[in-house]
């Protein structure tokens, strides 16, 4: 069995408030949270907006605080990242392309691929040429060994009005390029700060609550100018890889009243 911790979307900034919340404060509780319950996890996968505002200054204190986590840890990109100072702020593994954190590990139960869809200047993401050409040959040479694959960007629309303009640009085509392959048993994506299960083609996905804030479920419809967080509090995912099978717990790590601030 392989266990996993998967948190998402921190934002994190070494001052000032995100939407009302503190990510430092909150960053904080995930992380006693996972020493406390899940140090015998063998890694914990973050699925990018590793910071908000895309600072040296942020990078080095986020770098900082997940050092004090019991396990190794593995950054993605998100919309909100900078990805010269995010290769500069983290090791990444000797698997990681050149130009993009696209990168393997390989673990007892099968083959993790973290992707990299951050789009530069852009909220949307995108799966570029060489990434594609890259996340190709990794599955093919993957042969029957099972392969996760951890991203950011959603490339299918998930019914939230204003967040699937913001998706993978040209998704279709990352959709045909993972269902053509056996060896893909599911998809793990951030970017949404919601708990969303369902199938792309025939593969199981999940995304994952913002360690930060949330966003609210689409009703009434809303759009960036109407937006406010939703009143729910943070988890992360706690994941058991057994023989190909995939079990994901939700795991709620503070109450919602911490780091939220009011005025
Ligand atoms: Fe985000």
């Amino acid at each position: 069995m392989t266990k996993l911790i998967w948190m998402s979307d921190p934002h994190y900034t070494q001052e000032g408030r995100v939407l009302g919340h503190d990510p430092r404060a909150r960053l904080d509780a995930a992380i006693d949270h996972i020493n406390t319950h899940h140090s015998d996890a063998s890694m914990c996968l973050i699925t990018g907006d590793m910071v908000n505002r895309g600072t040296h200054e942020d990078y080095a204190g986020l770098r900082k605080k997940l050092d004090t986590l019991s396990m190794p840890y593995c950054p993605m990109a998100g919309n909100h990242d900078n990805r010269t100072l995010f290769k500069q702020s983290f090791e990444l593994p000797e698997t990681c392309m050149q130009d993009f954190i696209q990168y393997t590990i390989r673990t007892p139960q099968g083959l993790i691929v973290c992707l990299d869809t951050h789009k530069t200047g852009s909220d949307a993401g995108e799966f570029c040429q060489n990434r594609s050409a890259w996340l190709t040959k990794t599955l093919r040479d993957a042969g029957t060994t099972p392969v996760f694959l951890f991203l950011h960007h959603p490339p299918i629309a998930l019914g939230l009005p204003m967040q699937d303009t913001e998706n993978m640009e040209n998704g279709q085509a990352f959709v045909d390029l993972i269902s053509g392959f056996t060896c893909v048993k599911y998809v793990f994506m951030g970017h949404v700060h919601r708990p969303i299960t369902g199938t792309i083609d025939h593969i199981p996905f999940a995304t994952m609550r913002s360690v930060l804030y949330q966003a609210p479920p689409p009703r009434p419809e809303w759009t960036w100018k109407t937006f406010t967080p939703s009143a729910e509090a943070p988890c992360i995912g706690v994941i058991q890889i057994v023989n190909s099978s995939v079990i994901m717990q939700y795991d709620q790590f503070c109450p919602y009243e911490t780091g939220v601030l009011s005025g």
